[in-house]
């Protein structure tokens, strides 16, 4: 059942070629620089007149929505706030039938998340579900929605959920901007045909798997871990410090890279090894000399890197490539080696990856 692979983790992280493509199959045309969601077509008058979003999830599946912000702001330029859903039900939020909000789970049973979308719809809102498994709860309580057709994960860490919610959501901000003429066709063609190649270039971040092994068995003992990226690479440190916490039992943060030196940065030692989501693009720069500040204290820094890169090769002790793809597409690169790189860990540490200590599949009581 885990397809000759030792843990269910590592399985579902392989599948991610093909749970991506089956999050895209019959959603675009990169020829004709198109977007079709068939789930949420009824809706497009709402999505041309709407002028505020709030995505309500919790764990991994808020790290994609975190995601969705950065996409949906820079191509369909609508405001988007993105919520715990168990601080967002106990808040007396603003919200009405105005806004829409988009809920996000991949169990579709997230107690939290289920009250978020019930208080939503009392105030009238319009709610769509980012859901992966077909039929569950949430996706009967939502209006409209979009399945992530990643397959059936039962690794408890998230895996190929979260790159399928992320997809989901980057397909979403397109069909958002198309409607809204926020996109010039041209430009859909484009980010479509690159779009379509993501599941390849997945296979070949893959391909770092014995290397990024290797460097797991250099910190597999280390106590803390910070993962640090700058916009929308800033979600995937997120994501990747709480793969590593999860399974591994290292304690780990994710920070916005230049939110360090208004704290974090007073933990940087020889002993805190330090991940640096360091791609090519618009960032770059701003990273490399956040990576300056953490080497001259004396961290040690794995940098993942777009492929080629010379720069943070020179400065980091590691790094690990990645292929060079437009700035919109980088979570679902970047994602991979830290998925590869926390499972490693947690595998030599002893831990039960599949099955962490405390830790439940889906969290239906809140
Ligand atoms: O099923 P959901 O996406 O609603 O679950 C939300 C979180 O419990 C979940 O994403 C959790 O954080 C992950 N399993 C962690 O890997």
């Amino acid at each position: 059942e885990k397809g000759g692979y030792d843990h269910f983790m590592l399985k579902e992280i392989y599948e991610q070629p093909r749970s991506v493509r089956d999050c895209l199959r019959g959603r675009i045309y990169p020829q004709q620089g198109k977007v079709q969601l068939g789930g949420i077509k009824e809706y497009v008058e709402k999505l041309k007149n709407v002028d505020r979003i709030i995505i309500v999830a919790c764990g991994t599946s808020w790290h994609a929505g975190l995601v969705g912000e950065y996409l949906i702001e820079e191509y369909a330029r609508v405001p988007v706030e993105v919520e715990y859903a168990s601080e967002f039900r106990y808040r007396n939020p603003i919200i009405t039938e105005k806004d829409l909000v988009i809920a996000i789970s991949q169990s579709g049973e997230t107690a939290d998340t289920m009250a978020a979308i019930e208080l939503a719809k009392e105030k009238g809102a319009t709610i769509f579900g980012i859901c992966n498994v077909v039929g569950a709860s949430i996706p009967r309580l939502t209006h409209a929605g979009v399945y992530t057709h990643a397959g059936p994960e039962i690794g408890v860490a998230s895996t190929k959920a979260f790159t399928a919610q992320v997809t989901a959501l980057t397909l979403m901000a397109f069909y958002i901007a198309q409607q809204r003429g926020t996109i010039t066709e041209s430009k859909l063609i484009e980010y479509l045909t690159e779009l379509n190649q993501i599941p390849t270039l997945i296979e070949t971040a893959l391909k770092a798997n014995d290397h990024v092994k290797m460097i797991a068995d250099k910190f597999k003992d280390a106590t803390n871990c910070l993962f640090l990226g700058r916009g929308s690479s800033f979600p995937v440190a997120l994501e990747g410090a709480l793969k590593l916490k999860e399974i591994s039992y290292i304690h780990a943060e994710g920070y916005p890279a230049a939110e360090m030196k208004h704290g974090p940065i007073a933990l940087i030692d020889e002993d805190m090894p330090v991940v640096f989501i360091a791609t090519k693009n618009s960032s770059y720069e701003k990273v490399i000399s956040n990576i300056q500040e953490v080497r001259a204290r004396g961290g040690h820094v794995i940098g993942i890197v777009s492929e080629g890169d010379t720069v943070v090769k020179e400065m980091a002790d590691y790094v690990i490539e990645i292929p060079q793809t437009s700035e919109a597409f980088v979570p679902l690169l970047a994602t991979i080696p830290l998925q590869l790189l926390s499972y490693h860990i947690a595998v030599m540490r002893g831990c039960n990856v599949d099955q962490p200590r405390n830790l439940a599949k889906s969290v239906t009581v809140e």
